[in-house]
């Protein structure tokens, strides 16, 4: 039997696979809009288990796989066997007699690589305290429909160094945008995430500095101060203020720079209300992206791309 094709990581991926799910979310978004009738995954279904709290997540898989002709079981992590009675292993073997995909939001990202090596079913990585590729590709799909070819552009990070930093600096290396960082000294991203970028060419900038890192980018995105699970590792607001996307910092990006966060956003911490709301923001475009992109995702993962 073939292997599954897991939606894992942007690391694990190719950039030609990347860029065809991409092109193929373009496409599709184009024929929900106009309404025409796309249903590859007819008859088939996938189970998504949320072992930490969604919105946008939980609610786009849900409703992608219906739009593609498919079905959903939400899955609570807490109320599972995953990991306490019973081996991770063991959980993703039965699944996969049950079900033709798995999405998974977990904990510590060792969770999903074990659900992943023991699943005879594609497994999609919906984020851990690791990563969130997921998220990622509704990013740059959205970079694109307002910029254009995200090839060559500047995009800046301030703030935490967290999951969706970490896919954002694996995505350097595969889409070739380079990427700029500021976040608080003690809060830098992993080591192992920085060096697999730059050593498969991804052009990446850390430093302490958010005037530094915003300068002549294209885009400005950040996130949370305080990530799910994570909570123990909560460092005081004043440590991010310096931080803080405000309209002051988003005067040294382009002065057409795109706002962008995954949210749910904290107003007046990370972001303030003038900058979110603000024209040059994108983040209702990109939760809706999620959407598109993950329809393309799940397409890709079983067969239909
Ligand atoms: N951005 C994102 O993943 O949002 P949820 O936590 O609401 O799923
Ligand atoms: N970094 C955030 C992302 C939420 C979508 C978290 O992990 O809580």
């Amino acid at each position: 039997m073939a292997s599954p094709k897991h939606f894992i990581d942007l690391s694990a991926m190719t950039s030609e696979d990347l860029t065809s799910i991409l092109s193929d979310a373009r496409n599709r978004k184009d024929r929900t809009k106009a309404g025409t009738a796309d249903k590859p995954l007819a008859g088939k279904m996938l189970a998504m288990i949320f072992e930490k709290p969604s919105t946008r997540t939980r609610v786009s898989f849900d409703v992608g796989m219906r739009q593609l002709g498919g079905e959903t079981l939400f899955l609570s992590g807490t109320e599972m066997q995953l990991g306490r009675a019973e081996t991770i292993g063991d959980t993703a073997k039965v699944l996969s007699r049950y079900v033709d995909a798995i999405m998974i939001r977990t904990t510590d990202h060792t969770r999903l690589l074990e659900l992943a090596e023991h699943a005879t079913v594609p497994v999609i990585n919906g984020l851990t305290d690791l990563t969130h590729p997921c998220q990622i590709m509704a990013d740059i799909m959205t970079i694109e429909e307002h910029r254009g070819p995200v090839k060559g552009k500047t995009l800046a990070w301030t703030g935490d160094g967290n999951n969706v930093l970490h896919s954002l600096v694996e995505g350097a290396a595969r889409f070739g945008y380079k990427m700029n960082m500021a976040v608080p000294m003690g809060s830098e991203p992993d080591d192992r995430i920085l060096n697999w970028a730059r050593n498969h060419g991804g052009e990446i900038m850390l430093c302490h500095d958010a005037d530094r890192a915003v300068a002549d980018a294209d885009a400005v995105i950040t996130d949370t101060w305080v990530s799910m699970n994570l909570e123990h590792k909560a460092r005081g607001h004043n440590v991010f203020q310096p931080f803080q996307v405000n309209a002051d910092l988003m005067k040294r990006a382009k002065s057409d720079a795109l706002f962008m966060h995954c949210l749910p956003a904290h107003r007046g911490e990370e972001v303030t209300d003038d900058v979110i709301d603000g024209p040059q923001s994108v983040v209702f475009d990109e939760a809706e992206n999620r959407l598109h992109a993950q329809k393309s995702i799940l397409a890709w993962c079983l067969g239909a791309v």
